[in-house]
């Protein structure tokens, strides 16, 4: 059986010797998953949590149990426990779970139970030693549970099963007894026995669009473990990747599990929609945990929307020469194989420390234990230096080299490493384009394009798996990583998780719903010299139809040249008049160059004309008597808005086979228009607390999100919930969003109640 124990904890951000004898006065009740010290959303101190804190919980325990545990799902770094005072040990979790014997310890009625967590970097355990590129918080960041058996128990069952219906379960146990396996197929009960292998005759596959799982359930006596798994193939050669056969290319971004103000410690509800906003948002089919193992409800809300994962031991960079960091790596291995082999997600585990140096005996080591632990799953080591030494099955590549956009990545035959390999791109862009929600226009659009170049190069590279470029959510730093506020501004999305330009490219690559997004600003005061650069557009669509007013200005295709390979490559409106141009008296082929000449002074400058346009220019000007004003007002005819008032609307229409599936408009923005809203219409206590987003925003007329608008709001909070971070808060770019967390006990209405300078709203939720 398993008690959570997740709320109603005793708190103080600090420890001494003293505290174990009688606790401090001054600690604050806190509810699991708990952040020692919270950060601010930019300019993030990271010594401010790398300390030891104290938690300390009493809890009632009746019963007879053979066997009880204390299971913590994640604490960040290592902790001391005591139990009733006695001193049960250290242990290093990090990212992964422990659990502690406490049989011996538990008492009948009241136990005292005392957390002393150190959140300090010790170089001793990975990923820690060098200076890394994320921060890791401090804490009880995962759910805690009281495990407890009443007679011998399956500790670990393992099923390997394959897309033909081979069953094989392999499984630990403690105490004496012969295990029974009941296989289930949602309710339908279809293999019932002591068999630890068969075959099913037809299974049903689990695939990305058919993501089906099975559950077998693993009884000793009255004592039951349950797991959830797939059938499926999965195969990476030099060919590509082949999911049940069928050869799919990876399209995917890395994901780091960190949030504002609280790091890791976040419940359920948003491990989970992490994985909804990467499949469904961004269209992805892949995550790469970077660069740790993640949550157990991230990995399983994978396996059930058909998310696929890769993996990865904790790591950044550094191997310690010292053999207890080396001790630790092998155990975390170890420990995340055991944690994530059921996964019908996990497509391969990340077994080697990103972008570190070779190692072969580290390496083989490795690749020793997980041959032990899982022999059917693939490894993949991610490195950053093409004549690396590979151990693993698949050689996982940075390629940094896109610098503009004529450049994706290298050639994959340039990998001299990787001969005989399956080979993947496992991280591109990132710190090579820092881009914050609220840059300008012109360097979101080249953000996203650069995504788009390197995703074209890798589609159009034979044998390539796939390209996972960095990354999906800024996310905080230490000090010589990021920028000045601790922030890398790498993702597609920001820390909030709001999509920049870039997001909308990866969703128009998939096909799942029909979508339009026009990344440009057609505001010219958004450029230099107030220029009208061509429009740049995301789309599944077939081509896109433009309209300024009710005017037609034309078709636009996908730009093919340059993104070959792409199913859906940008379209670019590169021409702002078309049909719209109507002069008397100018022959065809005329008014065609004409037009040509404004587009290309729009997106150039008058000033920046070539020869060939200025000599193309006079010509005209003398056959049909212009002058210069006469030119000039043309351009601000048909182009210009500069200072003009009303012409500005524009309406770009998608088509699939010639029918509209979507549009959008531009229109000159005028005012934002604020919107609260939490994303749940009530909580549920389970084994932790309940959570969900108030969700607040600054759109345009157009829907987009107010980019350069930073308005603050103050937040309360009435009835049986709280918040995840400040009350304080601001709109990053148009708009924030912040936890609300439920609270234990009572039940009813609460309220939400936002304050701001010119927007005020009370939105209520129900705590069930
Ligand atoms: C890579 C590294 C990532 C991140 C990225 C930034 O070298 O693997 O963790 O630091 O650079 O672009």
């Amino acid at each position: 059986m398993l008690t959570p124990l997740n709320f109603a904890w005793e708190f103080i951000p600090d420890y001494k010797p003293s505290y174990l004898e009688s606790l401090p006065k001054g600690m604050v009740e806190v509810d699991l998953p708990h952040n020692a010290v919270d950060a601010p959303s930019s300019y993030i101190d990271e010594s401010s949590y790398q300390k030891k804190v104290t938690y300390a919980k009493t809890f009632d325990y009746k019963g007879k149990n053979a066997y009880a545990y204390l299971r913590f799902d994640g604490v960040m770094v290592q902790f001391d426990l005591y139990l009733n005072k006695a001193n049960l040990g250290h242990f290093i979790s990090g990212y992964l779970p422990v659990k502690v014997d406490v049989s011996a310890y538990l008492k009948q009625g009241k136990n005292e139970l005392v957390v002393v967590v150190d959140g300090s970097e010790d170089p001793n355990i990975p990923p820690f030693g060098g200076e890394v590129d994320y921060l890791t918080g401090c804490g009880i960041y995962r759910p805690i549970y009281l495990e407890t058996h009443q007679g011998p128990y399956l500790s670990d069952i393992f099923v390997k099963a394959s897309a033909k219906g081979e069953v094989q379960i392999s499984y630990s146990q403690v105490g004496e007894g012969k295990p029974t396996f009941q296989l289930y197929d949602g309710n339908e009960l279809v293999v019932n026995g002591q068999e630890t292998s068969f075959q099913l005759a037809k299974p049903h596959l689990w695939s990305v669009n058919d993501p089906h799982l099975y559950t077998l359930i693993g009884k000793i006596g009255e004592e039951e473990k349950k797991v959830t798994f797939g059938f499926r193939d999965v195969t990476f050669n030099e060919e590509g990747f082949f999911l049940n056969g069928e050869k799919l290319f990876l399209r995917g971004l890395n994901r780091h599990q960190l949030y504002p103000y609280v790091y890791g410690a976040m419940p359920e509800y948003f491990q989970r929609d992490d994985a909804h906003i990467l499949k469904y948002e961004l269209g992805l089919n892949v995550v790469r945990c970077s660069h740790y193992p993640q949550s157990e409800y991230f990995m399983d809300e994978c396996d059930k929307i058909g998310l696929l994962v890769l993996d990865e031991i904790p790591g950044w960079q550094h191997i310690g020469k010292e053999n207890a960091w080396r001790d630790n790596l092998l155990d975390f291995t170890g420990r995340m194989i055991i944690k994530e082999r059921n996964h019908p997600s996990l497509i391969a585990y990340g077994l080697r420390i990103d972008e570190s140096q070779d190692d072969h005996e580290l390496y083989s080591a490795i690749q020793k234990k997980k041959a032990e632990l899982d022999p059917t799953r693939l490894s993949l080591g991610v490195r950053n230096f093409k004549e690396s030494e590979c151990l693993e099955d698949i050689y996982a590549y940075n390629d940094f080299t896109c610098r503009d956009l004529t450049h994706g990545i290298d050639d994959i035959s340039s990998w001299s490493g990787a001969k005989g390999k399956a080979k993947l791109v496992s991280e591109s862009n990132g710190h090579m384009y820092p881009t914050t929600s609220y840059d300008e226009t012109d360097r979101l659009i080249e953000h996203a394009l650069r995504h788009a170049r390197v995703l074209d190069d890798a589609m159009g590279q034979k044998g390539l798996s796939g390209a996972i470029s960095w990354c999906a959510f800024d996310y905080m730093t230490h000090d010589h990583f990021g920028s000045r506020d601790h922030i890398c501004h790498h993702g597609v999305m920001d820390h909030f998780r709001f999509p920049k330009p870039a997001a909308y490219f990866f969703a128009s690559q998939d096909d799942s719903k029909p979508m339009v997004y026009l990344a440009s600003s057609l505001q010219s005061s958004d450029y230099n010299e107030a220029l009208l650069p061509s429009g740049v557009v995301f789309t599944n669509a077939d081509e896109v139809e433009v309209y300024m007013g009710e005017e037609r200005i034309g078709t636009f295709l996908p730009d093919r040249q340059h993104y070959p390979n792409l199913k859906h490559p940008p379209i670019f409106i590169t021409d702002w008049i078309g049909e719209r141009f109507r002069e008397d008296g100018i022959s065809e082929k005329d008014a065609k160059t004409i037009i040509e000449g404004l587009n290309f002074s729009a997106q150039h400058g008058f000033n920046n004309l070539t020869l060939g346009w200025k000599l193309k220019m006079a010509r005209l000007m003398m056959k049909y008597h212009f002058s210069f004003t006469d030119v000039y007002n043309l351009y601000g005819k048909y182009i210009n808005h500069w200072g003009k008032v009303g012409n500005d609307v524009y309406t770009i229409i998608a088509k699939k086979g010639g029918k509209e599936v979507a549009r959008t408009k531009y229109e000159s923005p005028r005012t934002g228009i604020f919107e609260a809203k939490l994303t749940k219409e009530s909580l549920v206590n389970g084994d932790t607390y309940d959570g969900c987003y108030l969700v607040i925003t600054k759109r345009d007329c157009n829907g987009e999100l107010c980019h350069k608008a930073f308005d603050p709001f103050l937040i309360k909070t009435e009835g049986p919930i709280r918040l995840i971070g400040p009350s304080l808060i601001n709109l990053e770019g148009g708009a924030t969003r912040i936890g609300i967390a439920s609270t234990k006990g009572k039940k009813g209405k609460a309220r939400v109640i936002i304050e701001g300078q010119s927007y005020n709203e009370t939105l209520t939720i129900e705590v069930e």
